[in-house]
């Protein structure tokens, strides 16, 4: 953790710094680069939020965050301050000596990394940079993208200028709905190319984080990040399988992972779910299996983890049509929280879509409510009244209203292990 004292000497720094020293410009407006914007506006950076998307320019214009944890008066404040602007024009990165990249990096249709968002955002910024700014990846990808793939792209850009560019990565490790962990208390990556980008990008860092662990090339930040999810992904595929083994010979895989985690050492606790949805976990290490491919091998432990957690909704679709086979003909289900985790609107890769369209394609109706989202695929929640036979709780969202539907009689798979104590729940 940095000194208090230190924290303010660095908040102190940024403000003698001229207009231009101390300008950043955050390419992306979204759950990173915003939270991003106005963890810099706290430590004293002047921020301009660039952002191609006219819906979320137009609402970010009007002091409207689109972000669950950016409150709208955090905006409205920095606005008012005039130390934060959105602009919808990307030659702004004129005016700012760091410039931080933070747009999507999704998969293709053959499921492989596709960073045309990120190539296009690269060529976007690359005609407009001033000699000495520091340009920063926080984009997840796979490793040697700063080098290979960003540097390159800038370079050819501005071919026959005397120009320098300096390049890190700091990727980002936000987690949308975290009350506890945020940009100020969650230790930084950093690699840059080369030693002076490095310390460039450690010091704007320190300026915003508490910790910033500096890391000797971009490809071991690039490397972490993706190791940071890809655990996450295989020890979900781990015990979403142990649920399915445990089910099926009658063990009780609450109570076996209750009884794992008294382990003192050397074991985290994972919990059953319908699989994994956002934009991170289900696509990042995909990213690693494919750069693995590339280099003539295969992250099989990925794949394999990948096509357990895949095949989670359609399991779960057969355990909430068994709850109510042969008991109803109408075969009506309600599905309560659909967006990926508790806590956000988020409906990026949501595994539910999967459970719902498999239950569709087994012939029953779907109706689904979650109080953030409002919008579902172009599709609207039902009210609660909404008669059904069965209900299945894919996310614990805060507000659903379980305690109604299980005083209904109605039986309830709950695939979060949140709501097993009351009436009619079953856990998966
Ligand atoms: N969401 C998370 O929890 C999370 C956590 C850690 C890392 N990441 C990584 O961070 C990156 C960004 O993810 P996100 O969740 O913030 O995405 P997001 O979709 O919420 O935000 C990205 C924003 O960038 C904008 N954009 C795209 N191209 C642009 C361009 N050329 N100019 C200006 N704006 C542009 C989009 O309109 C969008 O608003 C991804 O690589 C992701 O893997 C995400």
């Amino acid at each position: 953790m940095m000194p208090r004292r230190r924290k303010q000497q660095s908040k102190d720094k940024v403000s003698l710094m001229s207009l231009r020293e101390r300008t950043i410009a955050i390419i992306g407006q979204g759950y990173v680069g915003l939270p991003l914007a106005m963890a810099a506006v706290k430590a004293g950076w002047n921020v301009i939020g660039i952002e191609n998307s006219p819906t979320k320019f137009a609402g970010i214009s009007s002091g409207i965050s689109p972000v669950e944890d950016v409150p709208s008066s955090d905006i409205q404040d920095a606005m008012s301050k005039g130390q934060y602007r959105i602009s919808n024009s990307v030659s702004d990165v004129r005016e700012a000596s760091v410039v931080t990249i933070c747009v999507p990096t999704p998969l293709d249709a053959q499921r492989s990394p596709d960073l045309s968002i990120l190539e296009q955002a690269v060529l976007d910024i690359a005609p407009h940079l001033v000699s000495g700014t520091l340009v920063i990846n926080e984009s997840t990808s796979f490793p040697g993208t700063l080098r290979d793939f960003i540097y390159p792209r800038i370079m050819e850009n501005r071919s026959g200028e005397d120009i320098k560019v300096h390049l890190a990565v700091a990727p980002e490790r936000v987690n949308p709905g975290d009350v506890r962990w945020h940009q100020k208390n969650t230790p930084r990556l950093v690699g840059g190319l080369g030693e002076e980008a490095t310390d460039l990008a450690v010091n704007f860092y320190s300026s915003v984080c508490d910790e910033v662990v500096r890391v000797s090339s971009p490809e071991v930040a690039e490397t972490a990040k993706l190791l940071e999810n890809t655990f996450r992904l295989v020890n979900i595929a781990l015990v979403n399988q142990l649920t399915q083994l445990c089910a099926d010979q009658d063990i009780n895989v609450h109570e076996v992972i209750d009884a794992a985690s008294t382990k003192p050492y050397g074991f985290m606790r994972f919990t059953p779910s319908v699989g994994v949805g956002g934009h991170c976990i289900p696509v990042d290490p995909m990213y690693l299996s494919w750069w693995a491919e590339k280099n003539g091998t295969r992250a099989s432990i990925i794949d394999q983890s990948d096509a357990i957690n895949v095949g989670m909704p359609i399991y779960v679709s057969r355990r909430v049509r068994d709850l109510v086979d042969g008991k109803s003909s109408a075969k009506r289900v309600l599905i309560m929280g659909v967006a990926y985790k508790p806590g956000v609107k988020d409906v990026r890769e949501t595994p539910v879509t999967a459970l719902r369209d498999d239950l569709i394609s087994n012939g029953y109706e779907v109706g689904w409510i979650d109080p953030l989202v409002a919008d579902w695929e172009g599709s609207s929640p039902v009210d609660l009244s909404w008669e059904c036979d069965v209900a299945v709780i894919a996310t614990a969202q805060p507000g659903l209203p379980v305690e109604n539907i299980s005083a209904r009689g109605i039986p309830i798979l709950d695939c979060t292990g949140v709501f097993k104590d009351l009436a009619n729940v079953v856990r998966l």
